[in-house]
């Protein structure tokens, strides 16, 4: 181990935050020593070189200081921490080594950086405390926004799914978090007391500087201790790793959840909301379709109505009536969308500013963004909508922060603070006044490098300015002779002198002294500028709350118009009526006007189980979707791609989908299908709509239509909620007979000789057939082995299927209820039934009724059990 002084320096701040790399600054350069700078090395590409040589060495990598956002924003993206140790003192000052101070620790979930963050994405920071109920904090520290909550703790998955923290914290002691959530999400464990209440409690007063918690709707009785001691646990470690005021972390809001439609994170996934299942990125998912919103601030607010859609019915309606509207007056949409994208990011640019990290660029763009603030207000006017009209209502305008920073600021901006340059000419007299003595100092010069020339008589005499020596007098040699004797001589350049004179120099104070003191009078009035922003804050947040709204509102209006969608009818009984009905991303990404469009009638009269046939590849997948897909949508306000639509709310969206491969997760394919599977018929109520896609596909054929025959039962007798259930065992079609309420439907083909050609086009009735190995050929399968493929095919349906062509195995379940009996005793076709049909009772002998019924087991062949 080094021994030297800054190794020292260096130890004892690595002692502090031992698992961040510790970015060590040293002159121009941040470096990273021992294991950190081996994981720089593997992870970030740096060079690994060493530090001392031979026995002393020590491994180090590094990179230049202008470089530190990127290599922060690779670090997080690789799922890392750091810790930046600056130099804070001057070195040219320092006695003996410079001072150096871990200045803040950047993690995935608490990065303020605007070069770091994705505009359009929430970041947020998580605490789970564990329990039950289980108690969950989350805060965005780029705008500020801190949210409590609680719920049971089996619940867990799916309410972390919906934040999708960058960052969660757990407690040490804490069991893991369950393996299917995302692995982007880091982990990072704190000490067990800083989840407990009391801790807790306490560092959320402090925070806060109030008495009680009550003011933010917390109890202080035990049903919030969960959420509140995970709130407590994020301000613990806020406080660690931000070291710069957190003001604008202002307020704690309790979140209830139980006013949103509830979706779990498998389903999340299937049904790729923010990001696809492949590839797992934001292109081809709903929410990339949806976003045409003009401002980072909408495409957030996006998201969150994604993550939580309403179950409301008039909570439903008012936003369909505001999208109306815009809809309704595309003229006013428009001018709208124009204002908008004249909008700065004003929730982050609060937080900033009421951080200390604002930039008099930060200023003047949140002054830009108010004087948008009046016209958008005048054209929200007057609106038909509630919605549009309440936020007319709640849009502040903040006229005095408007003009106090419109009349302070110049028209372009610095980033820096401390260099000057942008406070309005004219705004205060002391800064004017100052400027020209700094500036206006050409006039002066002018005047007196003309008096020199004149007094020495030496015509070519010039002033110049170097930052050595300041002012200074330039003669030639060829003048030499005619210096007067108060010149002072400072430098020999190529055939000529430079000179000062006293004159020179104390002109030369002034105007310096007057560049410095306009700086640091502008300093004091950006300050001014800053703390008048930071002291109307809520009123800020509430109109930058009232934009995103408006820009979603709009950005759904937009859509509606472009894709031509229309307004759904939301009503509360649990139906599902879509008439043209597109998948909205396939229609997006399809060429235009190739996706076939289709209808679905479900719940109540309708029937409420389906079960969809079809060969593979015919569209199967993409219908059952569809109808998850249209009802979400719906139910966060947003026009639906079909024709005509009534959507029923859902309280819960089940999408069991595909047999994805979790082995990563560590659970086998079968397990998590059938994981899923206890999950959906376990909470489904009558309210929810639940797809299923190929349920039972990961085991044996048998054990697989037993399983998926039950759970079709299962659904449509105990919980009676809305299902499509998309597969490929036609058995299942027998159900239909069986149990009311279960209806068949299948995608229709067209054969043309050798061909098939799929129609994509949802009719009624079950298929008959898979084409399964049309589709290997299609996809490239070796002659061979599709030829072969059929033969089995044809040798397999000879031993196990019955005459109407569907797998022998497959028998109704045992009779429970007479409706089932007459059905199932009897095969449907068996000749025997119709005979007993046109029996007719009241004319047949007790002779003639033995003489049937011998005939009959006659022709049923020998008898069971008789000898022969
Ligand atoms: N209504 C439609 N209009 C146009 N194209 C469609 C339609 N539905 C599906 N498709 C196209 O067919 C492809 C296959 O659809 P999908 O995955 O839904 O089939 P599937 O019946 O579920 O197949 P499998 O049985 O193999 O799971 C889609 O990727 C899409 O390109
Ligand atoms: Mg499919």
């Amino acid at each position: 181990m080094s021994t030297t002084p800054m190794m020292r320096q260096y130890q004892e701040a690595k002692r502090a935050c031992p698992d961040a790399l510790l970015l060590f600054r040293m002159g121009d350069f941040y470096e990273l020593f021992f294991d950190d700078a081996r994981t720089a090395a593997r992870l970030l590409g740096l060079a690994l070189t060493s530090r001392e040589k031979g026995e002393n060495a020590i491994p180090m990598a590094g990179f230049p200081h202008h470089q530190l956002d990127s290599y922060l924003a690779k670090m997080i993206a690789a799922g890392l921490r750091a810790a930046v140790c600056e130099q804070v003192e001057d070195p040219k000052l320092a006695k003996g080594l410079v001072k150096r101070e871990v200045t803040r620790i950047v993690t995935p979930g608490t990065v303020t950086d605007e070069a770091l963050l994705d505009p359009r994405q929430n970041n947020f920071l998580a605490a789970v405390a564990a329990g039950e109920p289980a108690g969950m904090a989350w805060v965005d520290v780029s705008t500020g926004r801190f949210l409590a909550t609680s719920f049971p703790t089996a619940e867990l998955p799916d309410q972390l799914a919906r934040i999708a923290p960058a960052e969660c914290l757990l407690a040490e002691d804490a069991a893991p978090l369950p393996r299917q959530l995302d692995e982007r999400m880091m982990v990072t464990r704190r000490p067990g007391w800083a989840f407990s209440l009391e801790t807790a409690r306490q560092n959320l007063l402090k925070h806060f500087h109030t008495t009680s918690l009550e003011g933010f709707g917390f109890s202080d009785g035990p049903a919030d201790a969960q959420a509140l001691a995970a709130a407590g646990a994020v301000i613990d470690y806020l406080n660690e790793t931000q070291k710069t005021s957190l003001g604008h972390v202002d307020r704690l809001v309790p979140q209830r959840t139980s006013g949103t439609l509830e979706i779990d994170v498998s389903s999340r996934r299937s049904l790729e909301i923010t990001r696809t299942i492949r590839e797992g990125r934001r292109e081809g998912s709903l929410l990339a379709v949806l976003d045409r919103t003009a401002t980072a601030m909408g495409s957030r607010l996006l998201a969150e109505w994604l993550a939580s859609p309403l179950v409301d019915v008039a909570a439903i309606r008012g936003r369909h009536e505001a999208v109306a509207e815009l809809l309704a007056e595309p003229a006013l949409a428009e001018s709208l969308h124009e204002m908008l994208r004249r909008v700065y990011d004003l929730q982050r640019l609060l937080a900033r500013a009421t951080t200390g990290r604002t930039s008099p660029r930060d200023l003047s763009f949140l002054g830009r963004t108010l004087r948008v603030l009046p016209g958008l207000k005048a054209k929200l006017a007057e609106r038909k909508s509630l919605l549009l009209n309440q936020l007319e209502a709640e849009l502040d305008l903040c006229p005095d922060l408007r003009s106090q920073l419109d009349a302070a600021l110049a028209d372009a901006c610095p980033l820096a603070s401390r260099e000057g340059g942008f406070i309005r000419d004219g705004f205060h007299t002391d800064l004017d006044a100052l400027r020209e003595l700094a500036h206006g100092g050409k006039q002066w010069i002018a005047a007196y490098q003309a008096r020199e020339a004149q007094r020495t008589g030496i015509p070519s005499l010039k002033v110049g300015f170097n930052k050595v020596f300041g002012y200074y007098l330039e003669i030639s040699n060829a003048h030499r002779q005619k210096i007067p004797a108060d010149y002072i001589r400072k430098q020999t350049v190529k055939n000529a002198e430079r000179y000062i004179t006293p004159e020179l120099k104390e002109y030369e104070e002034k105007v310096l002294t007057a560049d410095q003191q306009a700086k640091d009078l502008e300093y004091g009035l950006f300050l001014e500028l800053r703390d008048a922003v930071a002291a109307s804050r809520r009123r800020v947040q509430a109109s930058a709350a009232v934009l995103s709204q408006i820009d979603v509102l709009g950005a759904l209006a937009d859509l509606a118009r472009q894709r031509n969608y229309c307004r759904p009818e939301v009503v509360d009984e649990p139906l599902l009526v879509i008439v043209d009905g597109r998948h909205p991303v396939l229609d997006v990404l399809e060429p235009e006007g190739t996706f076939v469009p289709n209808d679905l009638a479900a719940g109540g009269p309708h029937g409420t189980v389906f079960l969809i046939t079809g060969p593979n590849m015919s569209g199967k997948s993409t219908y059952i979707r569809q109808a998850a897909l249209i009802t979400l949508m719906a139910q966060i306000g947003s026009f639906v791609p079909a024709r005509e639509a009534t959507i029923g709310v859902a309280d819960r969206i089940f999408a069991r989908v595909g047999a994805s491969d979790e082995l990563a997760r560590g659970q086998s394919t079968f397990m998590v299908e059938m994981t899923e599977t206890a999950r959906i018929l376990n909470t489904a109520t009558p309210r929810s709509l639940v797809i299923l896609d190929e349920i039972g596909r990961g085991t044996s054929t048998y054990d697989g239509i037993s399983l998926a025959w039950a759970v079709v039962e299962y659904l449509q007798e105990h919980v009676g909620c809305r299902t499509l259930f998309a597969t490929h065992y036609h058995e299942l079609t027998d159900l239909e007979k069986s149990l009311t309420g279960v209806k068949n439907l299948n995608v229709a083909v067209r054969e043309w000789q050798e061909e098939v050609v799929f129609l994509h086009k949802i009719v009624e009735g079950a298929a008959d057939k898979s084409y399964g190995i049309h589709v290997a050929r299609l996809a490239g399968v070796p002659r061979e082995v599709v030829n072969r493929a059929k033969e089995i095919l044809a040798q397999l349906e000879d031993e196990h299927l019955d005459a109407q062509g569907r797998a022998k195995i497959a028998r109704p379940r045992p009779a429970e209820k007479a409706s089932h009996f007459q059905l199932t005793l009897f095969g449907a076709e068996h000749p025997l039934v119709d005979e007993l049909r046109r029996t007719d009772l009241d004319s047949l002998t007790p002779r003639a009724a033995l003489e049937l019924l011998q005939r009959w087991q006659e022709g049923l062949g020998p008898k069971r059990g008789a000898p022969g």
